[in-house]
């Protein structure tokens, strides 16, 4: 806990030498129920979003172009590493701080809330929870600290929601791995510095004979496929992963042999809390832009908030926005405190990421036209909130992991 004091000590003060005078997001949420680190967390990161993610997030998003420098700042703060033990270079917090932070650099980016988002859960997650002691310094620290990111290459051309039909294949010859076939819709691809990868090394016995393997990236046998030009979150690139007899060190397995479907779906749990936190960013930072908008906008002799057809809209963008923050951080504690929390985090995403895409929709009506052209972030956070839908399990998946949990607890 010392620790995390000093941390956030030189986090509170890096935003006293470098953020100058904030202009302040509108604070619609006290953060009084949350404990003292959280909030100062919060603090931290929401400084760091007004002051590093706001003023650019257009710009990166309409150039396609990676926040290096921001990334490299927030690995300064320890919101790269945010739950990996101090002794791995990380910042020793917790879950709930990971979705706080989340959240807060998403209301101001959400590209850069999913960069953090993968590295953390997808990338940095696995390895923490499955890496032998070897795996995690040589993993792990390197990617803590903004100067290298990982990604998380499960998905396949043909198969998505069905994961467990990985048709990349790893054979051992030797001391080697060799990896031969295709991932898809790889965020960070093209900025990543290594990948944890699944791959089928005996294919007789389905997802049973999945496996997990960590692969430096770039590394020979292995390219990129193009960035993919995207409906949002433009400022975070993905692309296919090539496989084309691609050797890797035998000692680059995670976990056991034929272990890899149950870390992707481990993983995953962990990954939809992140997407939730990323989801509530956006929808808060569209309510915020609404409230704005609608606070200065004149119709029929006053500000439009004082219709009741635009409060009845912002009293439901809210309902929504804290009834997903409430299941978010319920998934985060419960992960926290090593209860299960598979149907909670599937639950989480599921209603985070439907109410960011709600609440991104009713910011534009608020907003008419203004909210149609890329004067505003409203059109920007329409765009960044669909994915949320999609990535990670998309909202069918949510619904199934939800009613099969649900159902095994019914039965039992
Ligand atoms: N934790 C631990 N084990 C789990 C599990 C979990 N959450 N979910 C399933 N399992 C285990 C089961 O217990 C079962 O184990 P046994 O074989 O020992 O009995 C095994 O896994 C198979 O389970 P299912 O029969 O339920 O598996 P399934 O093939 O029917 O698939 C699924 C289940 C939920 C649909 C799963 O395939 C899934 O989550 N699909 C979505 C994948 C996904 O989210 N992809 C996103 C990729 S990442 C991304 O988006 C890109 C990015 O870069 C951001």
């Amino acid at each position: 806990m010392a620790a995390v004091a000093a941390r956030l000590a030189r986090c509170g003060t890096a935003r006293a030498l470098t953020f100058g005078r904030p202009r302040r997001l509108h604070t619609v949420y006290q953060t009084a129920e949350l404990p003292e680190t959280h909030r100062m967390l919060r603090e931290t990161c929401r400084d760091f979003a007004e002051k590093e993610l706001v003023p650019v997030a257009a710009r990166l998003d309409k150039e396609h172009r990676f926040p290096a420098e921001q990334v490299k700042k927030m690995g300064g703060l320890g919101l790269l590493g945010m739950d990996v033990p101090e002794e791995y270079k990380g910042a020793g917090l917790d879950y709930l701080a990971y979705s706080i932070a989340v959240e807060e650099i998403s209301r101001g980016c959400a590209s850069t809330g999913v960069i953090v988002s993968v590295n953390n859960s997808l990338y940095l997650g696995p390895i923490l929870k499955f890496g032998s002691e070897e795996q995690k310094h040589k993993w792990i620290a390197p990617f803590t600290s903004g100067d290298k990111i990982g990604c998380f290459a499960l998905s396949e051309p043909g198969n998505g929601s069905d994961a467990g039909a990985a048709s990349t294949v790893a054979r051992l010859d030797g001391d080697e791995w060799v990896l031969n076939g295709t991932k898809a819709w790889i965020t960070n691809a093209w900025d990543a510095s290594a990948t944890v990868v699944f791959a089928t090394t005996d294919k007789s016995l389905k997802h049973k004979g999945i496996s997990a393997f960590l692969v430096p990236m770039p590394t020979a046998g292995l390219s990129l496929g193009k960035k993919e030009d995207k409906l949002g979150i433009r400022a975070s690139s993905t692309a296919n992963l090539i496989f084309e007899d691609c050797r890797i060190p035998k000692a680059n397995l995670l976990g056991q042999l034929g272990m890899g479907f149950k870390i992707a779906m481990q993983t995953l749990d962990a990954g939809r809390i992140g997407i939730a936190s990323q989801a509530l960013g956006i929808a808060q930072a569209a309510l915020d832009c609404a409230v704005a908008y609608a606070e200065k906008r004149m119709a029929f002799g006053s500000p439009i908030t004082k219709l009741q057809a635009v409060q009845f809209k912002l009293a439901d963008m809210a309902v929504a926005l804290e009834s997903a923050r409430l299941l978010t951080w319920r998934a985060a504690m419960l992960k926290d405190n090593g209860k299960p929390f598979t149907k909670e985090a599937a639950m989480a995403k599921l209603a985070a990421s439907e109410a960011a895409t709600a609440i991104a929709h009713q910011a534009i009506q608020i907003l008419g036209g203004m909210g149609y052209v890329t004067e505003m972030p409203a059109e920007r956070h329409y765009r960044d909130a669909r994915i949320t839908e999609i990535y990670e399990g998309t909202s069918e998946i949510q619904r199934l992991v939800i009613a099969s949990q649900l159902l095994k607890a019914y039965r039992s």
